[in-house]
């Protein structure tokens, strides 16, 4: 399984869709840079998701908020004291480690599964010392007493240094909803339940290395708080009605293995400081089995119960009934981008013995692969041919991602579309000057159809878009 894991991270990197961060520079630990490929990728989930928890409903608002806030809003969501991971140090090699994680995985190797997250320092080095948890880098068992750090990440707001006051990056981008609830009421008068939603970077000061771009220091977040009158809806029902939405999108949408996923409930100690409950959604990654690919949490009125006392703005909803005011509860689905875009090559990757050669496929949904056609004139050095092939390439370019291929012979172009996971690969060969047609080679079947160019962008349509 690990081994899956490798091949993941090589077709990522030489097929152009994740590089490591600051590579010319030696690499900078937990950051990943997408490149071409990557970023259509990461796009096309991104926007398949906006589009169907927001455009497709009427009750679900998007916003953008800033990345950097004011400082009174962590210190008020908790998140300046509560935001922390316990960590210890190898005295010997001076490895850092995340505890838990320290702690989860010596258990796992055990083959039982634990979860650590949320434990007190004392109990957390009681456990390393009665398991007498080795250093996973030099094997020593000489570990600095386990401390509690801050995720958030520090930043400086002014330029002169004496004047300069710290502010952070946001950790999670949640509170931009949260901070503009009374906006959102004020400008747009939303029923409740309605949600407000949200898609951008967050950024959290991780230690624990390796697993590619799993858990990165800047991190792509979309997520949405959905509010309600608490009085009015039971919450554990809209909890297990975003329960099944999560599943659909995971399944239905991103194409995710239903074997891949199961939920896991978190424990009183794991869960977030904001929350009553939270169910994970996780996915079996390569690394270490079962891991959170996404979150839903029941965070109730906490957020903005806070920032109304703390504020003093009055952040309260009136029922426009009984013109009762109340502070909405509010659930919240959570979706990391960055590991959607993980489990969707994951589970997309298939290795095919052919008659005469094995190829890779990336099983991609056509709406998520990067390219959704690729266009080959049959010989690079027929004019005749490459002008007809660019003919159609253009027309196909203005309507969908499209890739040019004149490289190498057939076979090589079919190998590397099929690795990068585009659906159709389109050839124009020396009948298509005499039929105006072209072949189109189905990525999953490899078997070939001609279609006239004239209805390619109709037959095209129905097959990649969502
Ligand atoms: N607003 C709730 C919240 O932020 P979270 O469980 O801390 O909840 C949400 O994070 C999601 O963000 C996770 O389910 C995971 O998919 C993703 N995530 C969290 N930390 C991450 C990191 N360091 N790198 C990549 N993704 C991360």
């Amino acid at each position: 399984m690990a081994d899956k894991m490798s091949k993941i991270i090589s077709l990522a990197k030489r097929r152009g869709f994740v590089f490591p961060g600051s590579e010319i520079y030696g690499g900078l630990a937990n950051t990943y840079d997408y490149g071409p490929l990557g970023v259509e990728l990461l796009r096309n989930i991104k926007n398949t998701w906006w589009k169907h928890f927001i455009n497709n409903r009427q009750d679900i608002y998007g916003l953008d908020s800033a990345i950097i806030m004011s400082p009174q809003v962590w210190k008020v969501s908790g998140h300046t004291d509560s935001f922390v991971d316990v960590l210890v140090d190898c005295k010997k090699c001076k490895n850092r480690n995340r505890a838990d994680h320290l702690i989860e995985n010596h258990f796992n190797k055990k083959g039982k599964e634990i979860k650590v997250e949320g434990f007190d320092v004392e109990k957390i080095k009681e456990i390393i010392d009665k398991e007498k948890i080795l250093c996973p880098s030099c094997r020593a068992f000489d570990w600095t007493k386990p401390r509690k750090f801050n995720l958030l990440f520090e930043t400086h707001i002014g330029i002169v240094p004496e004047n300069r006051s710290l502010a952070y990056l946001r950790g999670e981008i949640a509170q931009g909803m949260f901070v503009n609830f009374k906006n959102v009421l004020d400008s747009l008068s939303p029923d409740l339940p309605f949600g407000l939603a949200q898609s951008g970077s967050a950024f959290r000061n991780e230690i624990s290395l390796g697993n590619f771009i799993f858990r990165t220091l800047q991190f792509n977040l979309s997520e949405f708080e959905y509010f309600f009158n608490p009085k009015k809806q039971k919450w554990e029902k809209l909890f297990d009605y975003w329960k099944k939405e999560m599943w659909i999108w995971t399944t239905g949408i991103l194409g995710i293995n239903k074997k891949n996923l199961r939920w896991r409930a978190q424990t009183e100690e794991e869960r977030s400081h904001y929350s009553r409950r939270t169910e994970d959604l996780d996915y079996n990654f390569p690394f270490g089995g079962f891991k959170e690919l996404y979150g839903l949490a029941y965070r109730t009125d906490f957020d903005l119960k806070n920032h109304m006392e703390k504020s003093g703005v009055d952040l309260r909803y009136t029922d426009k009934e009984t013109k009762e005011k109340f502070i909405p509860h509010v659930i919240e689905p959570t979706f990391g981008m960055d590991r959607s875009f993980l489990a969707v090559l994951l589970d997309a990757y298939s290795e095919e013995k052919g008659k005469k050669e094995e190829r890779i496929v990336l099983k991609l949904k056509p709406y998520l692969a990067p390219y959704k056609a690729a266009v080959f004139p049959l010989l690079a050095n027929k004019p005749e041919l490459v002008k007809k092939a660019k003919e159609v390439y253009e027309l196909l370019k203005s309507e969908f991602s499209t890739a040019w291929d004149d490289r190498g012979n057939i076979g090589k172009r079919y190998y590397a579309q099929d690795e990068t996971g585009t659906p159709f690969c389109i050839t124009i060969d020396f009948d298509s000057l005499k039929q105006n047609d072209v072949t189109v080679r189905d990525r999953d079947t490899t078997k070939q159809v001609r279609i006239k160019i004239k209805e390619l962008i109709g037959f095209l349509k129905e097959k990649v878009e969502i």
